[in-house]
């Protein structure tokens, strides 16, 4: 086993006690309150969260923090964590576009287009399984191993040859020295891969998106307007079926939170592609399948949650949709018939297709009414408050 492997399972190890942790912490406590301690220590964090958010999970073994938070930012904004020193994690996920990056398909340190689209981190610590289609990464620290290690596609690029020199960026920064001396007090080497990802693990945890006018009609703070409203009301429709995929406070249907007893993680295939009629996905994106290799899961993604989703142009997990009203009218549809090239068959008669997924009779109005309301879940204080901004960039 090379260094880079046995490294990567050793973070892989503790991402996995993260995991089991978890599970395990189920008597935590939790509810809609506005700010609930995580711990009964004094000092303890406290949530600043919309009332009707409920209080997120935390690993045991990672406790939130203000100066884990505050040493998680710079992390995260930190280009030299890359093995070429060009790419930080903000690279891939820009604030004011609710931490996407506006292109369809993400492209890593050393030029390697990735197969799939940014995803936005907003409320991302109440996601129950994490990326587009895979069930089995449940824990930001574990996902994190992705960005940091994946040869294929390269992200980062840390590899055998250069993650102890890109550590070593880290270790001989004196700004870097007092803050993992903050965020990790009593540890001798504090600087090391684990907390690395403890760090960037804890800020994403307080990537919390709830202040949109949506929100704020929901607290009697905010009007809608006509159109808006009917958007809404169509959302949750049997008519236009949106709210089964996109539910409840985050618009999506995979949510863990401190209270969870039970999690589930539906993945839906929507019909995008049926290539040759076949079922099939373009090869390399054919979701779930990748993981399961089940025939039936070709084509099942994650529900992504909707919050900002104004912002995160463009769509799905390839990135193929530019606006939200071609996303409405592929709802409309039951699907995208594609006519024409490598990806030519009818997505509305995948077999794989959800049966919540069917031709829907909407008129040029209702469109429009979705799209507006769809906009009323953008958050501009999410979109730049400055303690999820870049750090290195304040004066
Ligand atoms: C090269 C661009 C790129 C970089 C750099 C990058 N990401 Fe991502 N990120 C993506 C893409 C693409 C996805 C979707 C991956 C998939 O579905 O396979 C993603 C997904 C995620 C998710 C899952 C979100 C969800 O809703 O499930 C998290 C969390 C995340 N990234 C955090 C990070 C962190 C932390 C870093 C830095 C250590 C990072 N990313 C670096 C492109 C990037
Ligand atoms: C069967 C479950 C299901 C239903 C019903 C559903 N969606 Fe989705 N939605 C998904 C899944 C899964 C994705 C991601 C698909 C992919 O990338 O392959 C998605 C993606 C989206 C996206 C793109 C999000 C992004 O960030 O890329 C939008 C917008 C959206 N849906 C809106 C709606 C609206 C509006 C409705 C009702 C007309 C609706 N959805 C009904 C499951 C569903």
């Amino acid at each position: 086993m090379s260094h880079g492997q046995r490294l990567k399972q050793a973070l892989l190890g503790l991402a996995g006690t993260v995991v089991v942790t978890a599970t395990l912490s189920l008597w935590g406590c939790g509810g809609n309150s506005v700010s609930v301690s995580d711990s009964t220590q004094a000092g303890a964090w406290v949530w600043a969260l919309p009332a009707n958010f409920p209080t997120p999970r935390v690993p045991a073994d990672n406790p939130m923090s203000e100066a884990k938070v505050e040493l998680g930012r710079f992390l995260f904004y930190d280009r030299r964590l890359s093995g070429n020193g060009t790419q930080a994690c903000a690279s891939c996920h820009h604030q004011d576009k609710a931490f996407t990056d506006g292109r369809a398909l993400a492209k890593g340190s050393t030029g390697e287009m990735h197969p799939r689209n940014s995803q936005g981190l907003a409320n991302v610590v109440y996601n129950t399984t994490l990326t587009w289609a895979n069930p089995s990464l449940l824990s930001l620290e574990a996902q994190m191993q992705v960005p940091l290690f994946s040869e294929a596609p390269v992200e980062l690029g840390l590899n055998d040859s250069n993650v102890n020199e890109v550590l070593n960026r880290v270790k001989t920064d004196a700004r870097y020295a007092a803050l993992f001396k903050a965020a990790f007090p009593g540890a001798d080497q504090p600087v090391t891969w684990g907390n690395v990802t403890r760090a960037i693990a804890t800020f994403q945890r307080t990537l919390i998106s709830g202040n949109s006018r949506y929100d704020q009609f929901l607290q009697n703070k905010a009007q809608l307007t006509a159109s808006e409203k009917r958007g809404l009301a169509l959302f949750n429709s049997e008519k236009a079926e949106c709210f089964h995929c996109h539910s409840g406070f985050n618009f999506n249907d995979q949510v863990v939170h401190a209270s969870t007893q039970v999690t589930d993680t539906p993945f839906h295939n929507t019909g995008l592609y049926n290539i040759g009629g076949t079922g099939n996905f373009p090869a390399g994106n054919q979701g779930l399948f990748e993981i399961t290799e089940r025939l039936a899961d070709r084509g099942k993604f994650r529900a992504q949650s909707l919050r900002n989703v104004e912002v995160t142009a463009p769509y799905m997990h390839d990135g193929s949709m530019a606006t939200l009203e071609e996303v409405l009218d592929f709802y409309a549809a039951g699907g995208r018939n594609i006519t024409s090239g490598p990806h030519a068959g009818d997505g509305r008669l995948n077999p794989n297709k959800s049966d919540l997924i069917s031709r829907i009779d909407l008129t040029a109005q209702d469109k429009a009414d979705l799209v507006a309301f769809l906009k009323t879940l953008t958050d501009h204080d999410f979109l730049t408050n400055p303690k999820l901004a870049n750090p290195f960039a304040a004066p």
